[in-house]
């Protein structure tokens, strides 16, 4: 299925695509009818053993970003507890630390992409946490570090993970919390995707229970109109 993604546009200046798998021959058809029609950028997350679909994107002119990991933790056996851990409906941040949230995002894929602006990227990421932290989702906090998270069909899917006070075992309590919340709200799973070369947030995640699920490959694609090769977005990328 090919989705518009309009959040993506405000910051990429161009119409956005997200591919959701599995890609259909329609898909790609869609695909080439926007391309058709001016700049586009677009992204999708494939799993990472389907060679077969990364050498079509490839083809199609596609790059590779980065390497995603799905990570779950089952619900059962004991727990930590939530301690001292918040969970609210919505967190009121300071600005200044939603931009500095936003800025240490540094290896989600907008900022992997080295076509894509940094300053984009990072706006692109300041409205993700004032998105995540305002409402769409749960929240989970200790001060102004939180993880945002949402229940769908048993999962709860953790949207955002963000500690500005680090090294003082924080995540992990955070994760503990929402866990122990998933369990007495009985929930199954709990899940995350996060980036294979993320160290921190793989120790963390580690440290509350998670293991690894499967591999993505993420891809993106930037194009120019036909016939004008200059880039339609971001190439000032610093
Ligand atoms: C990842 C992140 C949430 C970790 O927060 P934190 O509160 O500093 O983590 P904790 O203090 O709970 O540490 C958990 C474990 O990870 C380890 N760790 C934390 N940061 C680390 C780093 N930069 N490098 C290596 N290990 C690290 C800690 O040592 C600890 O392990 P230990 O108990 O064996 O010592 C934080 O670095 C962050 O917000 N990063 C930017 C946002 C991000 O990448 N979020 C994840 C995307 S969903």
């Amino acid at each position: 299925m090919l989705q518009r993604t309009p959040f993506d546009e405000a910051f990429l200046g161009v119409a956005s695509y997200h591919l959701v798998p599995p890609i259909e021959p329609s898909d790609l058809a869609a695909l080439d009818a926007a391309r058709g029609e001016g700049p586009i950028f677009a992204s999708t997350k494939i799993d990472a053993r389907d060679d077969e679909t990364a050498n079509t994107l490839g083809q199609l002119g596609f790059r590779r970003i980065c390497t995603q990991i799905l990570l779950r933790v089952r619900l059962h056996g004991a727990s930590r507890g939530v301690g001292d851990v918040r969970i609210t409906e919505r967190l009121d941040l300071d600005p200044v630390d939603v931009r500095a949230h936003a800025a240490q995002l540094d290896s989600g894929r907008f900022r992997q992409d080295p076509l894509i602006a940094t300053d984009a990227a990072i706006a692109l990421y300041a409205a993700w946490v004032r998105n995540s932290t305002r409402g769409a989702k749960r929240v989970a906090s200790i001060n102004r570090n939180f993880v945002s998270f949402e229940d769908r069909a048993g999962v709860r899917w953790i949207d955002l993970l963000s500690v500005l006070d680090k090294r003082a075992g924080i995540a992990v309590r955070l994760l503990d919390a929402i866990i122990e919340d998933a369990r007495r709200s009985s929930r199954e799973e709990v899940k995350v995707v996060t980036d294979g070369d993320n160290i921190a947030a793989l120790h963390a995640y580690r440290i509350a229970g998670f293991e690894p699920e499967r591999s993505l490959m993420i891809f993106h694609l930037l194009s120019a109109r036909p016939g004008n090769r200059s880039d339609p977005t971001c190439a000032n990328n610093s």
